[in-house]
């Protein structure tokens, strides 16, 4: 089945007002390429969506997290219908840095999926093991996978798998093993929504994906797209990455 391939940038606490340059010479490299083959999308910090979704046509824009509930007494919080009303289009959610550092458990994180497609957002879900749960893996993923909800619009979820020891450490898992782990991270799908809805769902890749290694993760038959941290910072990177599709 042909699935939607997505490149995505993740630059987590990074960026200021003037990244806007860095915006519009991706945007410049989408439209001098024509490329087509991936949907782009760019998940800055909260305090640059606005500026950025009101200006830029061929990219979208999410945000890198939301709170369960629309509104509320929940200092420093902002929720999927504030990202949607400034023109997002996507969030992610259960990045392992929010889990790790946020104590974000499936509960909340279930929460979250629920009221960011309930304001009509697309979700990045991430999920992935910790070094220590590389034995394990199977059990891990099975239980983050369980934080979905049964009944959704198959395309509204995008699964990022992102081993949590390849992130921002320049350790990647070997071809082999990403198009093998992708393929389980289907079958768990499977099980839970059946067979033809998983296949509808594009599972990417991130984790110390650079403009070097691009080529060949994208090309592996499980893999619908890359989300990216550290590269997606450097315009060079980042362009080379979204080039690097058959
Ligand atoms: P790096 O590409 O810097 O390893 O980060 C990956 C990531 O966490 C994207 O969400």
């Amino acid at each position: 089945m042909k699935r939607t391939k997505y490149t995505i940038a993740n630059w987590k606490m990074n960026g200021l007002n003037n990244s806007i340059k860095l915006v519009k010479s991706i945007e410049n490299h989408i439209k001098k390429t024509k490329h087509s083959k991936s949907k782009i999308i760019i998940c800055p910090p909260f305090t640059l969506l606005s500026n950025f979704t009101k200006i830029e046509k061929k990219i979208s824009f999410g945000g890198q997290d939301c709170h369960y509930l629309n509104n509320g007494a929940f200092t420093g919080s902002i929720s999927a219908s504030m990202l949607k009303s400034i023109g997002c289009k996507y969030v992610i959610i259960g990045h392992s840095e929010r889990r790790q550092y946020q104590n974000e458990l499936s509960k909340e994180l279930k929460l979250k999926i629920k009221s960011a497609l309930a304001s009509n957002l697309k979700v990045i879900y991430c999920i992935g093991e910790k070094f220590s749960e590389i034995k394990r893996r199977n059990k891990v993923l099975a239980s983050q996978i369980n934080s979905l909800p049964t009944n959704f619009k198959f395309k509204s979820i995008i699964i990022a798998y992102e081993p949590v020891w390849a992130i921002g450490t320049g350790k990647v898992p070997s071809l082999n093993q990403i198009n093998n782990i992708h393929s389980k991270i289907r079958l768990l799908l499977a099980k839970k929504i059946g067979h033809n809805n998983s296949n509808k769902i594009s599972i990417l890749y991130g984790g110390s994906v650079n403009a070097q290694n691009a080529s060949e993760i994208l090309n592996l038959s499980q893999v619908d797209g890359v989300l990216v941290g550290g590269a997606s910072l450097k315009v060079p990177d980042f362009s080379k990455i979204i080039d690097s599709y058959k």
